[in-house]
């Protein structure tokens, strides 16, 4: 029997080079890399799998052209706003993860508000990271941990990890890059110490509930030792 993974963490890549090879811009690279998180959203409702969580936009990326950085605003502006019935439907819970003060105001205000009438849904944990990076999670939980005054002997691995983003949900047990780069490129550092990692060559749009099999069907064949023997 396949055993399915309980968190998968996607780095959504591709999205440019799949616009460039059919000649057409970037953005239209990023409209379908959306309906392929879609599809693969609506695979692990069906799937129940527990916790699925997407990079949609990371710190570095302000460093795109403007126009390009709009764009992936309103995206996701759009996604959260057109889709939050849905998502109830489909029982989802979803969280944003990353830096939100810096982000328009508008954009806060949906986050907050679908992540309030969300919380409650006992489905799929859906996590998106925007404005995201994980050098920024390690110091934003070490500025906390600072603030709070705590005893610097009582800081240990779980009590760090509580101050981190996603406390609550096991670390994710498979990693999947699309788009043939073998990077971590500054996703979850601290939650990813003993995921299994997955590179496919596919875009990301073209990345389907096949795509995911596949990986999934590799995640099975891994022995996962966390470091002992077997
Ligand atoms: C990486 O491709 C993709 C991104 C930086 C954006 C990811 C966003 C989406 C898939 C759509 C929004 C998702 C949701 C959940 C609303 P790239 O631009 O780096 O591609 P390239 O490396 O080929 O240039």
């Amino acid at each position: 029997m396949v055993k399915l993974p309980k968190h998968i963490a996607i780095v959504m890549d591709g999205n440019g080079r799949w616009a460039k090879e059919r000649g057409l811009v970037r953005m239209r690279g990023h409209k379908e890399g959306a309906n392929a998180a879609r599809r693969i959203i609506n695979y692990c409702v069906e799937k129940k799998i527990s916790s699925l969580t997407l990079w949609a936009f990371g710190i570095e990326n302000w460093g795109r052209p403007r126009l390009e950085v709009r764009y992936l605003m309103e995206l996701f502006y759009r996604a959260l706003n057109n889709n939050l019935k849905a998502i109830n439907q489909n029982k989802i819970k979803l969280q944003v993860i990353g830096r939100r003060d810096n982000l328009e105001p508008k954009l806060i205000s949906i986050i907050n508000k679908v992540e309030n009438a969300t919380r409650d849904n006992s489905g799929l944990k859906l996590n998106i990271a925007f404005n995201y990076s994980g050098k920024w999670d390690v110091l934003n939980a070490t500025r906390q941990i600072v603030r709070a005054n705590i005893d610097p002997d009582a800081i240990d691995e779980n009590m760090f990890r509580s101050f981190l983003s996603l406390p609550d949900q096991v670390d994710p047990d498979l990693f999947i890059r699309t788009s043939g780069e073998l990077r971590l490129s500054n996703f979850l550092l601290w939650q990813l110490a003993y995921t299994e990692f997955y590179f496919t060559e596919t875009y990301w749009p073209d990345f389907d509930e096949t795509g995911l099999e596949k990986a999934i069907s590799e995640f099975n064949s891994r022995d996962r030792r966390f470091g002992r023997v077997k």
